[in-house]
């Protein structure tokens, strides 16, 4: 084998290596990964005050349970609000901000827990 033939190899084989380190990675979490995001952010967040899981009474009785907001907001028009830090036009809920990822994140959560489920909404994403 020649000098350079020998020094390919190894060019090859360091590559290779260093393929194998960075590992096959999505470049976009996945879409459950993302609903999981969603929901540590409601538990941290919303938990407070409103129920934030698939079934349970809100811990202030005034506060709609985040699997029903869906069908009184449209999600769109919801992430929009919580993209502008809006207040939702309900007085006592804190001011959230939260980067567009997290809105996205929160929203793909609430459209995954609603009830009746947002069904058709899901093609769309
Ligand atoms: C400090 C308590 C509190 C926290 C924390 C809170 N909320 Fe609320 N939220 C309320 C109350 C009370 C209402 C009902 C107010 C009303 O109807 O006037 C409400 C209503 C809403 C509504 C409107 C529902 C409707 O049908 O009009 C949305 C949407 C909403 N909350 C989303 C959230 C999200 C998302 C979070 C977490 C990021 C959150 N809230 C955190 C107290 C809270």
């Amino acid at each position: 084998m020649t000098f350079a033939a020998t020094r390919f190899v190894f060019l090859a084989v360091a590559l290779a290596s260093l393929g194998a380190c960075v590992g096959p990675r999505a470049p976009e979490p996945s879409p459950a990964s993302i609903v999981e995001d969603g929901r540590a952010i409601a538990e941290a967040q919303c938990a407070r005050c409103h129920a934030v899981g698939a079934y349970g009474d809100s811990p202030r009785p005034d506060a709609p349970p985040l699997r029903m907001i869906l069908s009184s907001y449209r999600a769109d028009v919801l992430e929009e609000e919580l993209d502008n830090g809006i207040k939702l036009g309900h007085p006592d809920m804190p001011r959230f901000q939260l980067n567009p990822q997290g809105v996205s994140a929160l929203v793909a959560y609430l459209k995954s827990i609603q009830t009746p489920p947002a069904a058709t909404e899901k093609a769309g994403q």
